[in-house]
């Protein structure tokens, strides 16, 4: 992490504070200058960076990590999202995009993304500009913007969301961003195959009436750093945040037609509650969201993994009897 400043804690806290304003009070370009790009990069934009790492990572395990040559990070901040899409190329090892299209209302974080894009992706063609009206879009990168979008912003982001061949939409996973997500989730899916987390192309189950209270989410792992380094420990406490819980939203969407959903194979949303012998589960499907029980003794190791939310970006099998869930097993790839 670069050395922070004294007086530069407070900037950092200003940044904290807009973040968590209500929706529709953060209009302003807050990116003054290229210190604040790098005291962000170094800090918000690692913690987002284990969400995408994560997120990745469950696209890559199911098979589903979308391939681009065109790529573009909308509302880039400091492309943390397209920095974290080429190092999951990497390690998939398949080819790097061509082109990159970098995009944010302000010149400042533009000129900063660039900068650090072109250190993991130096072969790339990196622009800090839209594409233009016919230029195709393979890959659409949005990474926690819902919360500051006006109507303008929101129309431009979902019309390229509409053109892009694929979208990996990353967010916050509280509940009222997460819900909003989930909305447009079921407004851009249809025609099209949802890549993650669901295990299905159908309507959002916590979408059905009834199910209001509940939003999807997921956790991401921390980097280990963060629990020996003295410098995360000084962040953690200044800027009031918890970094053992890294909590987001997400959904990926394909092109082609909607896959089929695979029967008795479903996705754990959240966090499952662990009892006396057992584990609750919010399970998905393509039925919708229901809560099942997992036995200690039907499937031990699986309910002892349970107490890391964090491993939990993969898809399992399952066989049931009425809210008993019977056997478990991880899927196996290519879904
Ligand atoms: C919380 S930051 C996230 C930055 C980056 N995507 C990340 O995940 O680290 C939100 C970004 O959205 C940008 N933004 C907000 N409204 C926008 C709009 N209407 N058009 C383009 N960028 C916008 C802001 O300038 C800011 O860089």
């Amino acid at each position: 992490m670069t050395q922070i400043l004294e007086g530069e804690w407070s900037r950092l806290e200003q940044l904290r504070e807009r973040f968590l304003a209500p929706f529709g009070s953060r209009t302003a370009d807050y990116w003054s200058d290229e210190r604040l790009c790098e005291l962000y990069d170094a800090t918000f934009a690692q913690r987002i960076a284990w969400k995408w790492s994560a997120v990745l990572a469950e696209l890559a395990r199911r098979g589903r990590l979308p391939r681009a040559e065109s790529v573009l990070d909308w509302g880039c901040g400091t492309a943390i999202a397209a920095r974290e899409y080429c190092a999951a190329l990497g390690s998939a090892g398949a080819a790097m995009p061509q082109r990159i299209h970098l995009w944010d209302r302000s010149r400042a974080a533009r000129a900063f993304a660039a900068k650090k894009l072109h250190e993991v992706a130096p072969q790339a063609s990196i622009e800090t500009e839209l594409p233009g009206p016919s230029t195709t879009i393979d890959l659409l990168l949005v990474s926690h913007v819902l919360g500051e979008l006006d109507e303008q912003g929101r129309n431009q982001l979902l019309e390229l969301a509409r053109r892009a061949r694929a979208v990996v939409w990353v967010e916050p996973g509280d509940s009222s961003i997460s819900r909003s997500l989930m909305e447009l989730r079921d407004q851009l899916a249809p025609g099209r195959s949802v890549l993650g987390p669901c295990t299905h192309s159908a309507t959002c189950g916590l979408n059905q009436p009834g199910r209001e209270r509940d939003w999807c989410h997921f956790f991401a792992a921390s980097a280990p750093e963060v629990f020996t380094r003295a410098d995360w420990r000084e962040f953690s406490r200044r800027l009031k945040i918890d970094l053992r819980s890294v909590p987001y939203a997400y959904f990926a969407l394909g092109g082609g037609a909607p896959v089929a959903a695979q029967p008795d194979t479903i996705r754990i949303l959240g966090r499952p509650r662990l009892e006396k012998g057992h584990a609750k589960i919010d399970a998905c499907d393509a039925t919708g969201v229901r809560v099942l029980r997992v036995l200690e003794r039907d499937a031990k190791a699986i309910v002892k993994g349970f107490a890391d939310p964090a491993g939990l970006g993969r898809t399992y099998r399952i066989t049931t009897e009425k809210d008993r869930v019977r056997t478990i097993e991880e899927s196996q790839l290519s879904e």
